[in-house]
């Protein structure tokens, strides 16, 4: 879950360019007559209405429409009425008010959005995706996710790690057959991608190709992509089949794409259990 404040301007476009061009903020959702501005973790709304410019709506936004549902069974005593869909701005939503007062809004975007999760949601809430939406992978969204994989530590920064993008029918279905129900999930998936380090450039390709595939998981999570890392298969024949020397490490092949499921969440060991101090 996620959150952003809407305030009424009377002129949006003077107000947008006010907030990029004197403060540096990021448009990042253009709606129309609203649009939401971006300074790091603050998402800034501005809707061209009437009224006090300081009266806002606060609006709580979730990933599915089911979560939306579920907020609505819990808080149905403070709504102002069941969830709906306003296909203007391609949302779907519901009003409630605090106990002073305040209106309250809570939906789901139903498009594609920028980055916008904190941290700790991101690294709370990646799953293993195994099911996706059958819709390709916007360019654009392709290079956010690898910009953001440059940040990945590697051994004496020697940078050796190699993306893989596959997009090919036959190699994808080849990638899914390598290793049965285990590396099935690529099948299901518009896209797939091989990481793999060069030991001639790093010290330890091992350790960089495995880091740089957790950074690519977290930046597809962060942009609305899901990925499941796929373990032990036959590295030769899976390098032989992509074009890969030899000699690189392979670390793993995920599927990529919109995930279509909301996987349950598997159960972890209490902090207590795993972890050591040598006062
Ligand atoms: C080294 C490693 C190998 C894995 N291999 C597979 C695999 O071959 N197939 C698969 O579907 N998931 C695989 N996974 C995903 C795990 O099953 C998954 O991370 C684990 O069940 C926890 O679920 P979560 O990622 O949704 O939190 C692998 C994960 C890791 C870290």
């Amino acid at each position: 879950m996620s959150g952003l404040i809407f305030l009424p301007t009377s002129d949006l476009r003077t107000t947008i360019t006010f907030y990029q061009s004197k403060l540096g903020m990021d448009l990042w959702l253009d709606q129309g007559d609203c649009a939401v501005l971006q300074h790091g973790n603050l998402l800034l709304g501005f809707c061209e209405r009437s009224g006090d410019p300081f009266e806002g709506i606060i609006t709580l936004f979730y990933e599915t429409q089911e979560e939306v549902d579920e907020t609505y069974q819990a808080l149905e005593d403070l709504a102002e009425g069941p969830p709906k869909e306003n296909e203007a701005y391609r949302i779907y939503h519901f009003f409630a008010r605090d106990p002073e007062g305040r209106q309250l809004e809570f939906q789901t975007f139903l498009h594609d959005l920028r980055p916008y999760l904190s941290g700790r949601d991101l690294l709370e809430t990646r799953r293993s995706i195994r099911k996706f939406k059958d819709e390709s992978v916007a360019e654009e969204l392709i290079w956010q996710v690898i910009e953001l994989c440059r940040w990945a530590p590697s051994s004496r920064n020697s940078q050796g790690v190699t993306y893989t993008m596959i997009r090919e029918r036959d190699a994808i279905d080849f990638l899914a057959g390598v290793r049965d129900s285990s590396s099935a999930p690529i099948a299901a998936a518009p896209m797939a991608v091989a990481v793999s380090a060069d030991p001639e450039i790093s010290g330890r390709p091992e350790e960089d190709a495995c880091i740089a595939a957790y950074h690519l998981a977290l930046a597809a999570r962060l942009s609305g992509l899901g990925t499941c890392w796929i373990g032990g298969m036959n590295r030769d024949e899976v390098k032989k089949r992509l074009g890969l020397p030899l000699d690189h490490y392979l670390a793993t092949v995920t599927p990529l794409g919109y995930p279509a499921e909301r996987p349950e969440v598997k159960p972890r060991k209490p902090a207590e259990s795993y972890v050591r101090f040598l006062d």
